[in-house]
């Protein structure tokens, strides 16, 4: 299956997706409309609407591409008076030019080799690009050695489990742009004042709720069902034979690129 196949597998459980996913700091929402240029918003795989939601409490002009009928159905309610547009970006012409392009958890399955042009043609001269996504971090060592042995034992460990990362996996002073987001290469070459937002929270999980949660992870949507019932049975047997709740640390990024004037 290819990237942009796994990138569509969300749909499948749209309700329960949008029930168990985290939401987005509300200081995010502010500090990027701040720094927005003047005129409409319009996000790239709005998904169910849980950063949607933040932002249209706002006085905005926002638009929404949003390629799953399932998820986009869910979004319509979540979000009534948004205009929603089934789409991928790759399938869709600006009609106008934006001052904020925001992507939540859904840049990276966007054509990497076609959307830094994509949003810098959405974008107005002075627009700003933000894709933003959240971090877990394990921080008990303990436990995140004996969901890293899960991982390795069904061959997870070389695609980033939501568990695979202890905070000393991530530094905790700025770092350069370009060591901060290896996967946006080449974003400098249309784009200018290239900074990194950092906002941090906690999150705690039942085995239940982390249950529905791996269950809503494409990682894991992308096994076949037999292999995903053990893969994940193993995990939630690790964080039960460790404790009732599983505890992140959260750290939800933005990526933010302007374009020109
Ligand atoms: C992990 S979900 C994130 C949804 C939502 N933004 C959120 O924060 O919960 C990724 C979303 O990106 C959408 N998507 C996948 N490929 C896309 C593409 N090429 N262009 C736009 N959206 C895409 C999926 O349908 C899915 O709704």
């Amino acid at each position: 299956m290819t990237t942009r196949e796994r990138g569509q597998v969300f749909g499948e459980l749209a309700e329960e997706y949008d029930r168990i996913r985290p939401s987005y700091p509300a200081g995010l929402v502010t500090d990027v409309l701040e720094l927005a240029g003047p005129g409409p918003v319009l996000e790239v795989g709005a998904g169910t609407g849980k950063a949607t939601a933040l932002f249209a409490a706002h006085d905005i002009d926002l638009t929404c591409l949003e390629p799953d009928p399932r998820m986009a159905a869910v979004l319509r309610r979540a979000v009534p008076g948004v205009p929603v547009i089934e789409s991928t970006f790759e399938g869709w012409a600006p009609d106008r030019g934006y001052g904020l392009v925001i992507s939540a958890q859904a840049w990276h399955w966007v054509d990497r080799d076609r959307r830094n042009t994509l949003a810098f043609e959405a974008l107005a001269p002075g627009g700003l690009l933000a894709p933003f996504w959240n971090v877990f971090l394990v921080p008990d060592r303990e436990l995140h050695t004996a969901l890293a042995e899960v991982d390795a034992r069904h061959g997870l460990d070389g695609d980033h489990s939501p568990h695979s990362l202890h905070p000393r996996d991530v530094p905790d002073v700025p770092r350069p742009f370009a060591e901060d987001w290896p996967d946006l290469a080449g974003i400098e070459s249309l784009f200018t004042d290239l900074r990194t937002l950092r906002y941090r929270a906690t999150r705690s999980y039942t085995p239940a709720e982390y249950r529905a949660h791996l269950h809503s992870i494409s990682l894991y949507r992308m096994l076949d069902e037999s292999r995903r019932e053990t893969v994940i049975d193993d995990t939630i047997a690790v964080i039960e034979a460790h404790g009732d709740r599983i505890d992140f640390a959260v750290h939800t990024l933005v990526a933010l690129a302007r374009r020109p004037a």
